[in-house]
């Protein structure tokens, strides 16, 4: 996992930094993100996605983690940026991210996040719905300029870990749909609106996916459409956005591909395509967000009470759970632990992690192999780097952890703990019940 060692003391560290006494300098539950496995799988990208060689554009998904001292990171390393609300757009800019190198997306963007967005200069405003694509044609044609414009499209492959299916799919809330029409006749809309410049197509095939094919499959597509396109309208494509969604190890169960081998499959068959159909062969854009920051976050708790039910179960509890990871609760994802204080010692027990949430749900890891689990230890949850901090909530009134960026043995903190004034902070209390 990352730059993940064991010291002296048989204590784990990550990034040069012992995470026990991370624990005890930042306190727990805390976020530790591993500066260095960031930035080297940013490179890995670009250089599979042959950036520097004007070939392909690497678009980090910031829904997957987003700060901003991440933006910093991903603007240092090169990437653009995905945003998919007035939030992460704002974030984004009050962290100086280059605006021209944002993609706005969303299906559903409000009237006051397009004139953010049309104000700031966005890079790309990647289209979701017909209606989208008449509001931003009016205010841009109002405020005088021409939105860049990619068109999202559902392609009709929906791919999962374990298969993937290509079949007429228009249920589904995102894009135009490729398979009746709705794509092109966006391309056609698009050509007679003013205000707007068409850049090129976008598709997203999900999340977590292990399997080359389906790319293959989803670029192939998408270069038919494009030369549908283009024979319909005249429009080239001259970027093509195929998403994100290439899967990590969170488990021995997991399988990951090497980020070159997508890449290889992704290029041979837009070249196949553009010779085939005889259209010019675009930029191809991809949007990982797992992939980068998933691997290089670990959540550190501290062990509290454990009570064992004989021939049963074993129930250790955390000083977080749900509100910091929703994962294992929303989607049964698996992770694997370590005890950072005994991170020498051998396993001898399984049991299960559980949060402090007020429901039964609220599990980290069913089945954790461990060494002798006591109070005190400090457990880390590797691999919690994305839609971690991303999808947590103050549910039981819990402050969020602490988030901290490591690197060659030193800690600096990137997202301060939330306290209990920051648990008030909107609450309001109306005057009549001040009065009484
Ligand atoms: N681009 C688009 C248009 C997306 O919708 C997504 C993810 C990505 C890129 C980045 O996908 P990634 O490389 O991270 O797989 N909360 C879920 C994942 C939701 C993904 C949503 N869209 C989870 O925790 O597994």
């Amino acid at each position: 996992h990352g730059t993940m060692h064991i010291d002296a003391k048989g204590h784990l560290t990550i990034g040069g930094c012992s995470v026990v006494e991370l624990a005890r300098e930042f306190g727990t539950p805390l976020y530790i993100f591993d500066e260095d496995c960031i930035r080297d799988n940013c490179r890995k990208f670009i250089r599979a996605f042959a950036v520097e060689e004007g070939l392909g554009k690497v678009i980090y998904a910031g829904k997957a983690f987003l700060t901003m001292a991440m933006c910093r990171i991903i603007a240092d390393e090169g990437l653009g940026l995905d945003v998919v609300s007035g939030g992460e757009l704002y974030t984004a800019l009050a962290a100086g991210f280059p605006v021209e190198n944002i993609y706005f997306h969303g299906n559903n963007k409000s009237y006051a996040e397009i004139c953010q967005a049309l104000e700031a200069g966005i890079g790309r405003f990647v289209v979701d719905n017909f209606a989208e694509l008449e509001l931003l044609s009016r205010l841009s044609a109002e405020r005088g300029v021409k939105a860049p414009v990619i068109l999202r499209v559902t392609p009709g492959i929906e791919a999962h870990t374990h298969d993937y299916i290509r079949t007429g799919q228009i249920d589904s809330k995102f894009g135009f749909t490729l398979p009746n029409g709705q794509a092109l006749a966006a391309a056609k809309r698009l050509k007679e609106l003013p205000g707007l410049e068409f850049k090129g197509l976008h598709c997203h095939i999900g999340s977590q996916i292990f399997e080359l094919e389906p790319y293959r499959l989803a670029a192939t597509v998408m270069m038919e459409l494009a030369a549908a396109i283009k024979e319909a309208t005249g429009l080239i494509t001259s970027e093509l956005d195929l998403g994100g969604g290439f899967g990590i190890y969170y488990t021995a169960e997991d399988h990951p591909q090497p980020i070159g081998a997508y890449a290889e499959t992704i290029f041979t068959a837009v070249e196949e395509a553009a010779r085939n159909l005889k259209i010019p062969r675009p930029l191809i854009i991809v949007e990982p967000g797992r992939s980068i920051v998933g691997p290089a976050g670990s959540t550190a708790y501290t062990v509290g009470t454990i009570k064992e039910i004989p021939g049963v179960r074993k129930y250790v509890a955390v000083d977080g759970g749900m509100a910091d990871n929703i994962r294992p609760a929303l989607y049964g994802a698996k992770y694997e632990a370590i005890l950072a204080n005994k991170a020498d010692r051998s396993v001898v027990e399984k049991v299960a992690i559980t949060g402090k949430c007020c429901e039964s749900g609220d599990m980290l890891i069913w089945e954790a192999e461990l060494p002798q689990v006591e109070t005190g230890d400090i457990l880390v949850i590797p691999c919690t780097g994305a839609y971690g901090y991303a999808m947590s909530s103050n549910y039981n009134r819990l402050g969020r952890p602490a988030a901290v960026l490591v690197k060659d043995g030193t800690a600096d903190l990137i997202l301060k703990r939330e306290d209990y004034n920051d648990l008030l902070r909107n609450d309001v209390i109306p005057h009549r019940l001040v009065c009484r």
